[in-house]
């Protein structure tokens, strides 16, 4: 299963520079090549995409929990920007957790990863109207939006969880890193907030 989720946004990461504390955001707009389009340049503009991009690590780095030690070292991020979308800065935020969470060396399930870039623009106030429901699906990694709001879900319930599962997944993944930190299986997790979801009403009235 696939999904575009650069919808003309394209990110570059470049590491040139010994790590240092300051990250240094580059915005290379490609927009000019194409005939008619200076809508990035005219509505959003370079100068606003660094702020955007400087707000959304800060944000990201907070929800992962993570000091300045503890971040990947990234020292420059360029995003080079090929057309023009209107959730801007949905995309933006998604796009820029991918460049700080862990991958779990390669292991972790590409769902899982875009369910955590997900799920940070779900805190940031970010979710599209047209997402799935809170609670809807059939498998925990259905969708992005899916797991996006499961994983919130298991934040409620452990405060810094996701950024703990982030943390876990620096150098490997298991989906048994659920069970690790919250005591049941992520199927397990999964069947109860189906149940908390989906039931309440019936529940309330077996009495
Ligand atoms: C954030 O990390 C610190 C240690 O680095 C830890 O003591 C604290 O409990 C963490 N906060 C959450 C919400 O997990």
């Amino acid at each position: 299963m696939s999904r575009t989720h650069f919808l003309g946004v394209a990110l570059l990461f470049l590491v040139a520079f010994p790590p240092a504390h300051a990250v240094k955001y580059r915005v290379v707009d490609r927009t000019g090549y194409i005939t008619g389009c200076n809508r990035f340049k005219t509505e959003i503009g370079s100068f606003y995409t660094r702020q955007l991009m400087r707000a959304a690590s800060s944000f990201i780095w907070l929800t992962f929990n993570e000091s300045i030690g503890e971040r990947k070292d990234h020292d420059q991020v360029t995003l080079v920007i090929h057309g023009f979308q209107w959730s801007f800065r949905k995309i933006l935020f998604h796009e820029m957790t991918h460049v700080w969470q862990q991958y779990g060396n390669g292991k972790a399930p590409r769902g899982l990863v875009n369910g955590i870039a997900d799920y940070m623009r779900l805190r940031a106030g970010l979710a599209p109207k047209k997402w799935a429901q809170r609670g809807s699906g059939l498998r925990w990694d259905e969708s992005y939006a899916v797991m996006a709001y499961f994983l919130d879900h298991c934040n409620g319930l452990k405060n810094g969880f996701v950024a703990e599962l982030n943390s876990l997944m620096e150098d490997d993944y298991s989906d048994e890193f659920f069970s690790v930190m919250l005591g049941k299986t992520v199927d397990e997790f999964w069947m109860d907030y189906k149940t908390e979801l989906d039931l309440p009403v019936e529940l309330s009235k077996v009495e």
